[in-house]
């Protein structure tokens, strides 16, 4: 893979040393094409988006509208199920408003998981404060492996809602057979593929999910621009979530008609230039091809754990996993201290609860350090954590 195409790595030395990214769970660094097509859409393209009887609103709105069948296509969706929010967040809280308030009542159960990201909590935390339903977690086992998937044909949960990788354990979760005890219960599912689709080939036909949700800006693509796969004839169902601009039929002062899906969900001016742009990391991700994607993390994925392995006091909280992701403590030093200590070596990773204070709280740590890799990494960047890394640990 080809660390060139990222101009950052080129332009950013601290310290006077090469940077060393290794927190791509959280963001991801943008290739060349993707920071030159806001050029060439800002230079050549900008108008607002549906509003305009003149050509290049039309234009604008066209490669608006190409996004989203790139996007739809990159996951095996049909066009009109991929609708435009800000991020994973707001795609699940668009759920929350829209489905889940109109769908749950108080004697409903809802089932998570431990894992889940604070964005795949917190949101269903204040709906049950309205409507009062259950929230059941599935827990891990030793081996940070979901366990007692079972419990969803006894509890029969509404809901499910998981991630698809985690963005602490690194692990995948066994969503097809989720699924397929969810159906046997009549379930809604939703997967929280933040993790997923920049990492491995997601079809959401061949899942039969119903809801998908991911970021932009976690797979090489701009902030701003986050997914929401829906099934039609679920989407169809649902009421809007926000209201204003493109997203109604007519309005007189007592009702308005919206839309059909997806303008009914994307009231406002939309973030057309991001989406605009997106198209372009779709593009780079399709020409080194997903399966290539897959292979190359998960091998320098296997070098990362054999290095961290070989720290003097490391702790990792995972498994040996094919997604590069890996939550570890150092000895008694604080995660915030490691990460100070490897950012004077130029070595960018993350440090705290990550967004998962419930899975914090199995794991009986407040906080870890965790690297996550992406496919601009190669085994020397591998190589100066592990030096750095056991640095700090003779320090202590
Ligand atoms: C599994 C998971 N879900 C949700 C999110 C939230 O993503 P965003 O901040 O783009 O809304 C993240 C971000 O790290 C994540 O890893």
């Amino acid at each position: 893979m080809n660390k060139k195409d990222f101009p950052i790595f080129k332009n950013t030395k601290f310290y006077n040393k090469d940077l060393v990214y290794l927190d791509n769970a959280s963001t991801t660094q943008k290739p060349q094409i993707v920071i030159d097509e806001y050029k060439r859409f800002y230079e050549n393209y900008n108008a607002n988006i549906y509003r305009g009887i003149y050509r290049l609103s039309e234009e604008a709105t066209a490669l608006y509208e190409e996004s989203r069948k790139r996007v739809a296509k990159f996951i095996n969706a049909d066009f009109e199920e991929i609708i435009f929010t800000r991020n994973t967040t707001e795609s699940i809280n668009l759920l929350i408003y829209t489905f889940a308030k109109k769908n749950l009542k108080k004697e409903d159960t809802i089932l998570l998981s431990v894992m889940e990201h604070h964005s795949n909590i917190i949101p269903w935390l204040i709906l049950q404060k309205e409507i009062g339903f259950s929230i059941e977690y599935l827990d891990i086992d030793e081996n940070f492996n979901l366990k007692n998937l079972e419990i969803i044909e006894k509890i029969k949960p509404k809901i499910i809602s998981l991630c698809y990788i985690s963005n602490v354990l690194g692990v995948k979760n066994d969503i097809e057979k989720v699924i397929k005890l969810g159906r046997k219960n009549n379930s809604y599912i939703i997967i929280d593929a933040a993790q997923a689709v920049s990492h491995i080939s997601v079809d959401v036909k061949k899942l039969d999910c119903d809801f998908l949700v991911f970021s932009a800006h976690k797979m090489l693509g701009p902030t701003g621009v986050g997914i929401l796969f829906g099934k039609k004839d679920i989407l169809d169902k649902m009421p809007p979530f926000l209201g204003g601009g493109e997203m109604i039929l007519s309005v007189s002062k007592d009702e308005f008609i919206s839309k059909d899906v997806p303008y009914k969900f994307e009231a406002g001016t939309q973030n057309f230039s991001d989406v605009v742009v997106f198209k372009k990391s779709i593009d780079y991700l399709e020409s080194l091809g997903m399966k290539k994607i897959e292979k190359y993390i998960k091998d320098l994925s296997f070098y990362t754990y054999d290095k961290l392995s070989e720290v003097p006091g490391i702790k990792i909280y995972g498994n040996r996993n094919e997604f590069g992701i890996y939550s570890f403590s150092l000895k008694k030093i604080h995660s915030h201290d490691i990460s100070s200590f490897l950012d004077e070596d130029n070595i960018a990773i993350r440090a705290g609860h990550h967004c998962a204070e419930v899975l914090m709280k199995n794991l009986k740590v407040n906080s870890l350090s965790r690297v996550s890799i992406y496919i601009y990494n190669d085994e020397s960047d591998i190589d100066k954590l592990s030096e750095s890394l056991k640095n700090i640990s003779k320090l202590f």
